[in-house]
């Protein structure tokens, strides 16, 4: 069911001239309005078949005749002309031949003329979308998901910034919790050792507290914790004390939590410059401290409420699903609760017209629990809020893998690709001027691309002989693919020119290239749409695959004169899409490797 829908290439959006054209000629025999007509366009899976297709399902239906005639009766009666050249009808389909040298000239004019910002639309203008994306919990090592978060967030971010809608990225911190309760008192307990900065803390004044607090040793801490407290009954007692005179705004525990947050920060800061993501707010759970309680009081005015087990809780019975718990019996809050605040909070402040969460699957009940309690207190723009879950990431055994719960660490693993892409690149171009940037961006890059070249709800597969493989369908693939256009280019050195002759394009390959081109604005949308960026890295990759083969049966640079200046073009918009469609994802795209 999922599949067909990814297969389902509607053009709701991107007009272009040749769209226009078909709503021309269908204007006058269905009684549609234009966008609706183009709303039901299809491309169809093979070019042979035509450029662009109208199933005649829908209109069968309206006006109670068999989708077949409609098909047929239509292809006869409208008449070509210079732009659609030819109409013909394919079972209920009715497709549209476009005149080629036509669609090679109206491509490779206006990627020649917009050039980076090819693709782009103003489809979201004046429309906001938010993001919540990576959102790590403090005081913990940055985990593999919160990587694929990141990396699918950002994507889903520029997907829409190049929509032109304003996109909020939002890191929604786990800052907040019992468990800084917890560590409060192991560090109280364990850790007299460290210096907290913070210069009112009382850990600071004895001078012998010298060692450095840092997230391995809160993670130490935690560990500790735990195993103390399966003994000695107080600690759960103490830790739900401390959170308390933290919710209380305690100036010990605020300033000694603070300090948890900025040694993590200085960690997740590290890995997001390398990754190239940024965020416009890293509001995150603790933020929503002091607007609990209204909300909360939103929601039992609702009488939405009830106690059970001592706890405040949204009953969600009827809808087949455990409650919602809003406060523990200490008047704790809860994730749920703070995710409730939290949306209320974003629709207040930034009006927005869509909001995607990017977290794992694991937590898909989470959300359409808090979802129906928002729903519930009447939002009814729940409904534009999405959840886009992930699947899993499991490394395969061998270097880095996952066994005894081995953490594995982010920063050791970019560093690990930084260093492999480094040894690919030094035998495969032992001259490579800057080779160290090449080898961050193509080593960053793989991990990034891996994360995006499948479907997000699929669990992936992290192997280094697959990621960083120069011919798989790769991040290194793509990368390496537009370096060898560059490289193509610049032997050309000449200026690229669209004064060319667009007939001598009719190459067969040719052809599946300029449709391929043509279709990255569509692939642009419906990635956005699907909040799947699969889409684009996907497109790249069939972008990519046919100019290799291209590449190998046509030269490029051939002794006619006219036909290699076509071909010159052709190489240079390729080369142009893949460094738009690249920089979308977040990949970088070097000119040599
Ligand atoms: N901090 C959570 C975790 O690490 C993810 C938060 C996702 N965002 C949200 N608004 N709940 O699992």
């Amino acid at each position: 069911m999922e599949d067909e829908v990814y297969l389902f290439h509607q053009f709701l959006y991107p007009m272009n001239l040749f769209i226009n054209k078909i709503i021309n000629l269908l204007e006058s025999e269905i009684s549609l309005p234009p966008d609706k007509i183009g709303a039901l366009l299809e491309q169809p899976p093979d070019n042979k078949m035509g450029d662009y297709a109208l199933p005649c399902f829908s209109i069968a239906k309206q006006l109670r005749k068999n989708p077949q005639d409609i098909a047929a009766e239509l292809s006869q009666k409208l008449v070509p002309n210079d732009t659609i050249v030819q109409i013909t009808a394919t079972g209920p389909y009715l497709n549209f031949h476009v005149a080629k040298p036509l669609l090679f000239r109206t491509v490779l004019e206006e990627i020649a003329s917009t050039g980076a910002s090819y693709g782009n639309s103003l489809i979201g203008k004046d429309k906001t979308i938010i993001i919540d994306y990576s959102s790590p919990n403090i005081a913990k090592h940055l985990a593999v998901h919160h990587l694929r978060s990141a990396v699918i967030g950002n994507a889903i971010y520029n997907l829409f910034k190049a929509l032109g809608y304003r996109c909020i990225g939002i890191n929604h911190l786990g800052d907040w919790g019992t468990q800084f309760g917890q560590l409060i008192v192991a560090l109280k307990r364990w850790g007299s050792n460290f210096a907290i900065t913070s210069k009112r803390n009382s850990f600071e004044e004895d001078s012998t507290k010298q060692e450095t607090l840092t997230v391995n040793k809160l993670n130490e801490l935690y560990v500790t914790f735990h195993k103390e407290a399966k003994t000695d009954k107080n600690l759960e007692e103490e830790a739900r004390e401390w959170f308390k005179k933290l919710e209380d705004g305690d100036n010990e525990a605020k300033e000694t939590w603070q300090h948890f947050k900025e040694i993590s920060m200085l960690e997740f800061d590290r890995v997001y410059k390398r990754l190239g993501i940024t965020f416009d707010s890293y509001a995150g759970e603790s933020f929503y401290n002091e607007m609990l309680d209204d909300t909360v009081k939103r929601i039992k005015d609702s009488g939405l409420t009830e106690i059970s087990e001592d706890a405040l809780v949204v009953n969600l019975e009827k809808f087949n699903m455990p409650p919602c718990i809003l406060r523990k019996r200490d008047e704790a809050s809860l994730y749920a609760t703070r995710d409730i605040c939290a949306a209320e909070y974003r629709k207040r402040e930034y009006h927005f017209d869509k909001m995607v969460y990017v977290v794992g699957s694991e937590q898909r009940l989470h959300f359409r629990q808090f979802f129906k309690v928002l729903e519930q207190m009447g939002y009814e723009w729940v409904d534009t809020c999405a959840h886009a879950d992930f699947g899993l990431v499991k490394f395969k055994q061998g270097k880095m893998s996952t066994r005894e719960g081995k953490v594995i660490l982010l920063e050791d693993l970019l560093e690990e690709s930084y260093k492999i892409a480094r040894e690919i690149i030094e035998e495969k171009n032992p001259d490579l001027e800057n080779r160290e940037e090449v080898a961050e961006n193509v080593g960053i890059g793989a991990i990034i691309f891996s994360e995006l070249c499948t479907k997000r709800v699929k669990d992936v597969l992290f192997d280094w002989d697959v990621i960083l493989n120069f011919d798989g369908e790769t991040g290194p693939y793509v990368q390496y693919t537009h370096a060898r256009m560059c490289s193509i280019l610049r032997k050309y050195g000449e200026s690229v020119t669209t004064s060319v002759d667009y007939n001598l394009l009719k190459e067969d390959d040719e052809i599946v290239l300029i449709k391929q081109l043509e279709g990255f604005p569509f692939a642009i949308s419906r990635a956005a749409d699907n909040y799947e960026p699969s889409i684009l890295s996907n497109h790249l990759l069939d972008l990519c695959s046919t100019f290799n083969r291209y590449y190998q049966h046509h030269r490029i640079l051939t002794d006619d004169n006219e036909l290699r200046k076509a071909r010159i073009l052709l190489i240079d918009a390729i080369r142009q899409v893949i460094q738009n469609g690249l920089s979308i994802l977040g990949l970088k795209s070097p000119e040599r490797m």
